[in-house]
């Protein structure tokens, strides 16, 4: 999705400036992990100097000058194209007739085609064939009348449908101009200078005092300070929060990838969630955030993509504990066609906070009357502020766009949130908890998912299955595969495999089987044996070696553990395979093509 970025020094004696055109390139690359197909930067000065480009931030790097720029405030925007094809004309920033406004704009304005038939017709000459254009456009229209430069930019909002993060400088203004209306704005406030970004880890490494934004809410970032006011012009105080993050945990520290570090990061990731929600001896689970929940009729879980396959693992885990549990594409959740009362408690699973889907399903329900909780990582996401309840996942920055830690600690979150609610919690399940990062670690030590990945990387396409609570990590392993191979690959419960997907199996698609525990060997057994009679490799990821090791190609093992978190075990192998596959074929691993971290539009 979209990037924005925008700053304003404290000072405007500009010896003494951190260099605009260095913080906004930095902050760019920061913003990289959410996708993008051309970037672009404004600078405000006497004049505004945009410069912009197709194709990645290395183009736009040899087009701006070398050396500082003096300017007053700039602002700066990775694209992902939506209204119009990637290209250098459609990269934000767009400017107005004269070129004395630019803008950069996250999300979509959904009435762009009348406000630019008005323009058109009023004599506004249009470059792109963005629907960000309308906006310096409008500005433009309220300047020319005699507004001032708040007033054109309120206006010009104000015209506006759909959703967007809006960034504006102007020639001869030391100010950025902001707002927000469902989509991400977040300001970070500096000792030398004001930021605002989509994303904290855009500025994380200037300070780590943010300010979320709201919809609906206007920021002024000039030297004097950073100004935030309601649709009304209204000043509001809104409370600077300080984030826990460290730069060095969004960056990449010594791995080729990001995907990579992050993988290795979940041992610690789970410590996090865990931390201080357990107690060993006691044998119980106790999460603050849950207060004041109580055990719900039935739960629904909406979410997207790799929070879908939490979300599946976790409705398995509340109905086995006696709570009616459905886990549903946040895309295809109609709360009207289900039941859906103050005794249902919807949780939106989501690591960013921002997905639009979600969003959407946890405002309807919210609409209809439903409790609502939000499992997310996203300290001031979206989803946390508009949900009844919040429960962190705590994995910290997750910026490969491939989801991998933040599944594992979604894993987890869920797992402590099921106990709770089902009033299920055991010794056992405490311990098993933490014991995981351990045993995550152990893998990650010794997986043989490198040489099994060499062998098989030109495979035709790959095949994962599983049973029971290893069905949504078959799921989970087939995503991460396609995503980052841009090879085929399908996960289903190896009942299905008969019903269908046979058909497809060859010498040339590995079938990578998850076999946890004897109880379900022996008909994950029979599977491999179907499979193998195909002549296709199968490739193992198992507790209990000894058992299939007669069906089995290879074996990537992993440790005995409580029932609840063997899938989570056998996630990581899962990741690793997908990972130096996608490494060995030279792969985009960290930015897939045409994916995006965080998809902020529906
Ligand atoms: O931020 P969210 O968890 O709501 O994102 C949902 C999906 O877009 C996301 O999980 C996506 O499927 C992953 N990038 C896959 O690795």
């Amino acid at each position: 999705m979209c990037g924005i970025i925008g700053y304003t020094p404290t000072r405007t004696d500009h010896h003494s400036n951190r260099d605009i055109l260095n913080v906004l390139m930095d902050g760019l690359s920061d913003l990289e992990y959410r996708g993008y197909d051309s970037a672009g930067v404004a600078i405000a000065n006497a004049s505004v100097s945009v410069y912009k480009r197709n194709g990645e931030l290395s183009e736009l790097e040899e087009m701006v000058p070398n050396g500082p720029i003096d300017g007053y405030a700039g602002i700066g925007h990775t694209r992902w194209s939506t209204h119009g094809p990637p290209s250098d004309e459609n990269a934000h920033p767009h400017t107005d007739c004269d070129g004395s406004v630019a803008v950069v704009h996250n999300g979509i304005i959904e009435n762009y085609r009348v406000l630019r038939d008005e323009l058109e017709a009023a004599g506004h000459e249009f470059d792109s064939e963005t629907d960000t254009e309308v906006i310096p456009h409008l500005i433009e229209t309220s300047l020319e009348q005699g507004a001032d430069i708040e007033t054109a930019f309120r206006r010009a909002i104000d015209r506006l449908n759909g959703s967007f993060a809006v960034a504006a400088v102007f020639s001869g203004s030391e100010a950025v101009y902001a707002t927000r209306n469902q989509s991400p704005l977040v300001l970070g406030i500096g000792d030398d200078g004001y930021h605002l970004a989509s994303d904290v880890p855009a500025f994380l490494e200037y300070t780590d005092q943010v300010v979320y934004l709201q919809d609906d809410q206007f920021a002024k970032l000039s030297p004097a300070g950073v100004e935030i006011s309601d649709k009304r012009g209204t000043v509001v105080d809104m409370p600077v929060k300080t984030v826990e993050w460290d730069p060095e945990e969004a960056g990449k520290s010594g791995y080729d990838h990001y995907m990579l570090k992050e993988i290795n990061e979940q041992p610690r990731a789970i410590r996090n969630c865990i931390r201080g929600r357990t107690d060993e001896m006691a044998g119980t689970v106790s999460i603050d955030e849950l207060d004041g929940i109580d055990r719900p009729k039935r739960i629904h879980l909406v979410s997207c993509g790799t929070s879908y396959h939490a979300s599946l693992y976790a409705a398995r885990l509340f109905r086995a504990g006696g709570i009616p549990a459905t886990a549903f594409y946040a895309s295809e959740y109609d709360a009207g066609a289900v039941p859906i009362d103050g005794d249902t408690l919807v949780i939106g699973v989501t690591q960013s906070g921002e997905t639009a889907d979600t969003l959407g399903a946890l405002r309807d329900a919210n609409r209809r009357g439903a409790e609502t909780l939000a499992v997310t990582n996203v300290v001031g996401s979206s989803a946390s502020r508009e949900t009844d309840h919040v429960m962190y996942i705590r994995a910290g920055p997750e910026i490969s766009v491939a989801a991998t830690k933040t599944f594992a600690s979604q894993q987890v979150a869920l797992a402590m949130l099921s106990s709770t609610l089902t009033d299920e919690c055991s010794r056992e399940f405490v311990e098993g908890l933490r014991a995981l990062p351990d045993q995550i670690q152990s893998i990650l030590d010794q997986s043989r998912a490198t040489e099994i990945a060499d062998v098989y990387a030109n495979s035709d396409a790959y095949f994962v299955i599983g049973r029971g609570y290893s069905a949504p990590v078959a799921l989970e392993g087939a995503l991460k595969m396609k995503e980052i191979t841009y090879k085929h690959a399908e996960g289903f419960p190896g009942g299905e495999l008969k019903h269908g997907p046979l058909a497809l199996v060859t010498e040339r698609t590995p079938v990578i089987a998850i076999v946890t525990g004897e109880s379900n060997a022996e008909e994950m057994i029979g599977n491999m044996k179907e499979v193998e009679a195909r002549e296709a490799p199968v490739i193992a990821v198992t507790d209990s070696p000894d058992v299939v090791e007669n069906y089995a190609d290879h074996i990537l093992r992993i440790p005995q553990t409580a029932w609840q978190f063997t899938p989570i075990l056998a996630n990581v192998q899962l990741q690793l395979l997908a990972y130096w596959t996608a490494n060995q074929l030279g792969r985009s691993i960290d930015k897939p093509r045409n994916l995006a971290k965080s998809v902020t539009v529906k």
